[in-house]
């Protein structure tokens, strides 16, 4: 008897909602089309490297109706991975070794023949590095920031961008009530797609980018104008990587060990401050929406994308295009090397059409 093809299939990096519709799809072309074997690492390759390994059988009954769910059934990190398994050194402290070798030697122990793995620019950069060791790879991109530059879109940005357009919706009603200034602050670590998107979509006064550093002057300004018919009130977006022109991003120094970011977060309370110094009798309230962001049932856009990424994932594997990536290039699916996907961002450029509408709209961006 012949034995069934077994592939393996990993989430690694931020959750995102639209990750089980991926994982649905694969399973549904791999296992009821191909009848292959699809495995799930837990907490995206450390259940790999786990003593015992943690290893979940996906089969149809598995990811029935997951496609709605957000999160992943597998778990996810943005901590470790096989280049930086984190290790307890002899006196105490923490240093990380690398155990990807291991890690290709334990993936054909199970008799793994492919990988899929998805996730953002962190975890398609150990795809590429995994592949140029041998491993028969196939990338999937995912972010809620909607910063890879190979892809039109990664499924999660429709999402988030629908929650943080509620919130501004819900703050314009409180701000007009009572003539605050809202501030609304929203993730977007190096791109500010979702603070831009919101900003439009939910009609605000302000909005501060990280690819558009801010002058207080130009913010002061815009706030005087809405105030300045007596009653009035303002709506500011602000992405979480949003700096003033020559300052930095107001971040802290993650405890956790073997986090590879610096945690955001404060930008809208620090703006408050600066506002409040030069405009004291303004009343303004800060709303951080976080990881509200990223929780919760995936919109219908981005189940289709994400399903359409597991399907052709899975065709990829068929047409043994290793190290390659899934990409968007709406309406196709299309596929490129995993190693052009990583080379660059996909920031807001200054003259995007969004740019031009939101300047179009009166909106401040701040410069
Ligand atoms: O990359 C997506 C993102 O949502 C960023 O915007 C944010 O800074 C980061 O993840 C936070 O991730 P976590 O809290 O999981 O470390």
């Amino acid at each position: 008897m012949t034995r069934r093809k077994r592939i393996l299939v990993a989430t690694g990096g931020g959750d995102c909602p639209g990750l089980n519709a991926v994982l649905r799809a694969i399973v549904k072309k791999a296992t009821g089309q191909y009848n292959w074997e699809v495995l799930g690492s837990i907490d995206a390759f450390n259940g790999v490297l786990s003593e015992p390994m943690q290893l979940k059988v996906l089969d149809l009954p598995t990811v029935s109706g997951i496609h709605v769910r957000g999160g992943t059934i597998i778990g996810t990190t943005n901590r470790g991975g096989p280049f930086r398994w984190p290790v307890r050194r002899s006196d105490g402290t923490w240093g990380a070794e690398d155990r990807s070798d291991e890690l290709i030697r334990r993936l054909q122990y199970q008799g793994i023949e492919a990988v899929i793995n998805i996730g953002g620019d962190g975890s398609q950069r150990i795809s590429q590095a995994l592949f140029e060791k041998g491993l028969n790879i196939i990338g999937v991109p995912k972010t809620i920031d909607n910063d890879l530059s190979a892809t039109d879109f990664t499924f999660g940005y429709q999402t988030a961008l629908e929650v943080a357009t509620d919130a501004v919706d819900k703050l314009v009603t409180t701000a007009e009530s009572h003539n605050r200034m809202m501030v609304l602050e929203v993730m977007g670590r190096d791109a500010g797609w979702i603070a831009l998107g919101a900003a439009i979509a939910g009609g605000a006064d302000i909005v501060l980018i990280p690819e558009i550093p801010y002058s207080i002057e130009s913010v002061m300004r815009k706030i005087d104008d809405r105030f300045r018919s007596g009653r009035g009130f303002v709506i500011l977006v602000v992405a979480e990587g949003a700096m003033p022109a020559g300052g930095d991003v107001v971040a802290t120094q993650s405890e956790e060990f073997g986090y590879h970011n610096r945690m955001l977060g404060g930008v809208g309370r620090f703006l408050v401050g600066q506002v409040k110094q030069l405009m004291p009798e303004v009343e303004a309230r800060v709303t951080v929406l976080g990881h509200l962001q990223r929780g919760g049932s995936p919109c219908a856009f981005d189940r289709i994308l994400a399903t359409q990424f597991g399907v052709a994932a899975v065709d990829l594997i068929t047409e043994q295009k290793f190290g390659y990536m899934v990409a968007s290039d709406y309406p196709r699916i299309v596929a490129l090397p995993i190693k052009e996907a990583i080379a660059s961002y996909h920031y807001v450029e200054h003259d995007h059409p969004l740019v031009h509408t939101a300047r179009g709209l009166g909106i401040c961006l701040g410069d």
